[in-house]
């Protein structure tokens, strides 16, 4: 049941902090400064890897990708349902499927693509014994438990939990800072959920004509996800932007009536520069909603603050996630949508 929450998708954001710990248990050895997965009997070496996945999956695989790119390995994400155009893997590339539900067969369809392109292929999927999971060389569980809500919430935070394992394990083991914060991960996501405003600052812009999301490097993808959350939950417009592409085109749809919400994290140039993107939003009187950890000085220019605890960067992306998942799920509660079963969507897409 829904232990006493509304709805699924709320019950199942709530279990975030479990559903990371269940991902990370017995895989990362702090001491030792190294992850071990043990559904990889010998952890993949690639030279390249590619990633194929749909909807928030993909949005994950974005994100995975830069996690490689990082650690010195040619990586790039595809939507599963466009493999078929993209160059075929080189070399001792891996190809990697990012898929909740192991049963997606746009996903399916671009793994069997590269295997008949030679490619060594990996799966990583919450579902034992999904279709993907037979089907591919190698399997990465995610351990999310089962998500009832149609609209992917747990599971996106654990694909991007289990994504650092993955590049961990294979890429650039030995990270302390990265292990340390994946460590601290699931009592930080509990902290953002139960200090959250989401649900106020959701209230005050139910009339809204449309949400932009705006976020750059590990928080483009997060910008991406928070947008599809709340068009599929509130059947509100929403888009997902790179903080940086605003100004070439979509700022033209910028008004007083849309509310830009952009996610800063961190100090660096990436973080200065979406503050610079916010300055122009909000020179046009759009209301800006900041999602931060308090490092830039996004807030002088933000009507509203969603604010989350300082931390590593790849798991500030997982936090400002949480509080876009708040803001979709109070906004789509207050105009009484279906939150469990939105229209025209169903939790497995088995078609192409
Ligand atoms: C969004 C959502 C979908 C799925 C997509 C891929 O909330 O649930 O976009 O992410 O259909 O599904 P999986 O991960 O099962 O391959």
């Amino acid at each position: 049941g829904k232990s006493g929450y509304d709805h699924f998708m709320l019950k199942e954001i709530h279990e975030q902090p479990r559903a990371l710990r269940q991902c990370l248990r017995g895989r990362v050895d702090e001491l030792g400064g190294t992850v071990e997965l043990d559904e990889l009997d010998e952890p993949p070496r690639p030279t390249a890897v590619q990633f194929v996945a749909c909807g928030t999956s993909y949005h994950a695989a974005l994100y995975g990708a830069q996690l490689f790119q990082d650690a010195g390995i040619p990586a790039q994400a595809f939507l599963a349902s466009e493999y078929v155009t993209s160059p075929p893997p080189a070399g001792e590339a891996l190809v990697v499927g990012v898929t909740q539900s192991g049963e997606t067969a746009d996903t399916l369809s671009a793994l069997r693509e590269a295997k008949g392109r030679g490619a060594r292929t990996l799966a990583l999927t919450n579902v034992v014994g999904s279709t993907v999971s037979r089907e591919c060389d190698h399997v990465i569980y995610i351990r999310a438990g089962p998500e009832i809500g149609v609209a992917a919430s747990k599971t996106f935070a654990s694909q991007l939990a289990a994504l650092n394992l993955f590049a961990l394990a294979t890429a650039n083991g030995g990270d302390r800072d990265a292990l340390g914060a994946l460590r601290d991960l699931p009592s930080e996501v509990q902290a953002v959920i139960d200090d959250s405003t989401a649900a106020a600052v959701a209230e005050e812009y139910l009339d809204a004509e449309g949400y932009f999301f705006i976020g750059r490097g590990l928080n483009y993808p997060v910008a991406l996800e928070g947008a599809l959350k709340l068009k599929e939950i509130t059947y509100r417009h929403a888009e997902g932007f790179a903080a940086g592409e605003l100004k070439h085109g979509p700022l033209a749809l910028v008004t007083e009536n849309t509310p830009v919400i952009a996610i800063a994290t961190g100090d660096d140039e990436l973080a200065r520069k979406t503050v610079g993107n916010v300055k122009e939003v909000e020179a046009r009187n759009a209301p800006v909603i900041a999602v931060t950890d308090g490092q830039s000085d996004i807030e002088r220019y933000a009507d509203h603050v969603l604010p989350i605890p300082e931390t590593h960067p790849r798991t500030a992306a997982v936090l400002a996630n949480v509080q876009l998942q708040l803001f979709a799920y109070h906004t789509a509660a207050r105009l009484g949508r279906s939150i469990d079963k939105p229209r025209n969507l169903a939790k497995s897409v088995t078609v192409e």
